[in-house]
């Protein structure tokens, strides 16, 4: 059965809402900021684009579920279509008035990504992606890049909020990759990084201890612009798991191994009581 077009639609609509909220506030310094953690923040343009889509959804598809950052929704995958929002990505750039954030959507069904959108709104790039059809941005086809070795690949990652406590553990793989790729970056919002994947301008990227709404929208447009996603040991994507490696296929391969070895060698160093970073 095809799949019902006001889908995409909506998560068009809902991204490029999130964007004018976004821009309404951005450099304002005008919300109120909120921490959920040390260093994990919150603002009132968060809330109120989640609050947005919320009734656009509810009222389009009364019987969808939704799961989103700030109110919540169940994170075992529920039968049937499922909304997943992050109504900011890329929350600590904003509040520092850091031109690189975003609002990311998935529709799920069964647990398995049909759409997806993301829309920067201060580069007005919409990139989005429906499974089986392909990716685009702003209408154009999109594709991975064709870099075929790391010394040649631009790799991004990014950190969780609990990373003061586990430095030496990301330390470590991001040290591997920086002796071996051309460059690594760290952008501070995932939907972005996996669209520059989609797009070429980034040939890969890797990060831990996500959520669903960080990774199920740019997950898809990476797998329908060519590139290959998996969870950082090579298992099947999970949009729960939280754990993702995307890249333009060529280099899969060579950053499994890569993290492979950087995990091996962690073991076998905190098994013998080292530190593994130098202080
Ligand atoms: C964060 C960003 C960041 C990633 C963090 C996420 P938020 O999302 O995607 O790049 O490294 O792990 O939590 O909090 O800005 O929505
Ligand atoms: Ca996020
Ligand atoms: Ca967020």
């Amino acid at each position: 059965m095809p799949l019902d077009p006001r889908f995409l639609s909506t998560a068009i609509e809902v991204v490029v809402q999130a964007g004018a909220l976004q821009m309404a506030h951005f450099r304002k310094n005008d919300v109120r900021i909120d921490k959920k953690g040390t260093i994990d923040l919150v603002t009132e343009v968060d809330m109120a684009v989640e609050r947005m889509f919320r009734t656009l959804v509810a009222e389009r598809f009364p019987d969808h579920q939704v799961l989103a950052e700030e109110l919540g929704g169940s994170m075992t995958i529920p039968r049937g279509p499922c909304w997943v929002f992050d109504p900011l990505d890329g929350t600590t750039n904003y509040v520092h008035g850091l031109p690189i954030f975003c609002a990311s959507l998935a529709l799920e069904i069964d647990g398995i990504a049909e759409v997806g959108a993301v829309f920067d709104p201060t580069r007005q790039e919409l990139f989005t992606a429906q499974r089986g059809s392909g990716a685009w941005l702003n209408g154009q086809s999109l594709h991975v890049s064709s870099a075929d070795t790391l010394v040649d690949a631009v790799l991004v990652t990014g950190f969780p909020y609990d990373v003061h406590g586990r430095v030496d553990e990301f330390v470590g793989l991001f040290g591997a990759f920086i002796a071996q790729a051309r460059a690594v970056r760290r952008l501070g919002s995932a939907a972005i990084d996996l669209c520059y994947v989609a797009a070429g301008r980034m040939d890969g990227f890797w990060e831990t201890d996500l959520k669903p709404w960080d990774i199920a929208a740019g997950a898809l447009i990476v797998a329908e612009s060519g590139g290959r996603v998996t969870g950082t040991d090579g298992a099947a994507f999970a949009s729960r798991s939280g754990d993702v490696l995307a890249t333009n296929g060529r280099i899969h391969q060579p950053m499994l191994d890569v993290i492979g070895s950087s995990r091996t060698k962690r073991r076998s160093t905190v098994g013998s009581g080292q530190s593994a970073v130098e202080p």
